[in-house]
């Protein structure tokens, strides 16, 4: 059975007071908290190894390197790529996904092409694709959900087309909890020639990914949201494709030779590793990695699941609140609002009873502008909270809306 309080002991941050109430942390889709491992291995990497890697032979520079190639190798075996080239560390999600649009829309993307994009992405899946269609003179293209929050794919048959490059889509939603059956997507999109790039920062962390099972072209994912460091990111890319890109940023470490006639890159995956890599948060997301892999990750799904049924359960019996996102698979963010009641008021009600969850638009405006609203709160759960959590915050909620109304 899945242990919740030995999980618990594992993030000292949760024993922590916040206005001198037990901290009840519900914004694990906005970052995780750290397990005890990952903050003893950065701690660890910056008291006993800290040298820039790929860069010296001294022994500090030589282990350092060798930590960090390792943490590839991990991230790699847990996202099931086919070789280390194809895992790509970047500064987060956000950076993974301008990577590929920028890089290769500058290679790939012609003008009268177009991009599908999901409604429900965060900006960071959509906001890229609008730059860099605009740049080359293509268009974009709107793939909706419905008002339950279901990603409506039987569309895609009118939206692709031809000229169709790039399919856009989140493998679960921030806001909605949606989990797309991402297989009709990316089978019509290649059926079409077009390549698939999935935002999996939320899904990764509720599920795991295999990235070969799946036939994704690119998937981007951040290490704060997996229980790892920030500022660390991944983009996995087809290794033929990452080849054909230009690079993304220039500069030390991802080039080959250079001189004032002109420079050559380094091979995959350093080409798209300009600059000082993040090398301690990449170990940390290493070891975050292998914290996951020492759970059962079927018993923490289900735990997850039961919790979150449990959260919709409780809140749907409040008088006027409405969830938004009520598809049966779902990862377990549930985002609501109640009626007559502001989402920052309430979010600042539940913060002096010691409850962080997110208000606002949670960075997917195309969502709140569906459902006609200017934000939402948002309880995003991970395997560290417990049912008497939720009753906080079910009960908070209804204290809030006492005042408030
Ligand atoms: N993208 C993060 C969220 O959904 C920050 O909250």
């Amino acid at each position: 059975m899945f242990d919740v309080d030995k999980i618990r002991r594992d993030f000292p941050i949760l024993a922590s007071e916040v206005n001198g109430r037990p901290l009840v942390y519900l914004d694990s889709g906005a970052t995780a908290q750290k397990p005890e491992c990952v903050l003893r291995c950065v701690d660890e990497m910056y008291r006993t190894l800290n040298a820039n890697i790929h860069r010296g032979v001294h022994f500090m520079a030589e282990q350092a390197t060798e930590r960090y190639e390792q943490a590839r190798e991990t991230v790699r075996a847990f996202i099931g790529a086919a070789a280390r080239e194809e895992v790509v560390f970047t500064a987060g999600a956000t950076a993974s996904l301008n990577t590929v649009a920028y890089a290769w829309g500058e290679r790939f993307l012609h003008e009268g092409d177009n991009i599908v994009v999901s409604e429900m992405e965060h900006h960071s899946n959509l906001v890229p694709w609008q730059f860099v269609a605009e740049r080359k003179g293509a268009t974009l293209r709107m793939l909706p959900f419905d008002d339950e929050g279901r990603l409506m794919t039987e569309r895609l048959d009118d939206l692709i087309d031809s000229r169709t490059r790039m399919v856009a889509v989140t493998q679960a939603s921030n806001t909605l909890g949606t989990r797309p059956d991402l297989r009709p997507v990316i089978e019509r999109a290649h059926a079409a020639g077009a390549l698939v790039t999935v935002d999996g920062c939320q899904g990764i962390v509720h599920g795991g990914v295999d990235v070969g099972a799946l036939g994704c072209d690119f998937y981007a994912f951040s290490g704060h949201k997996l229980y790892g460091p920030t500022g660390i990111g991944v983009l996995y890319g087809r290794r033929e494709l990452l080849e054909a890109m230009p690079p993304f940023l220039c500069g030390g470490d991802m080039v080959d030779r250079v001189s004032f006639a002109g420079t050559t890159y380094a091979p995959l995956p350093l080409k798209f590793e300009a600059g000082t890599a993040n090398f301690v948060g990449a170990v940390g997301l290493g070891e975050a990695v292998r914290y996951v892999q020492s759970l059962d990750a079927a018993e923490v799904e289900a735990y997850e699941r039961s919790l979150a049924d449990y959260a919709a359960g409780v809140l749907g019996e409040i008088e006027g609140l409405r969830i938004y996102g009520t598809t049966e698979d779902k990862s377990p963010i549930i985002s609501f609002n109640v009626e007559g009641v502001h989402h920052y008021d309430m979010g600042m009600i539940l913060d002096k009873l010691g409850i962080a969850v997110r208000t606002g638009h949670h960075c997917a405006e195309p969502v709140m502008d569906h459902y006609g609203v200017t934000g939402m709160c948002r309880a995003s759960l991970a395997m560290y909270n417990t049912r008497a959590e939720i009753d906080a915050l079910a009960a908070g909620v209804r204290r809030a809306v006492r005042m408030l109304r």
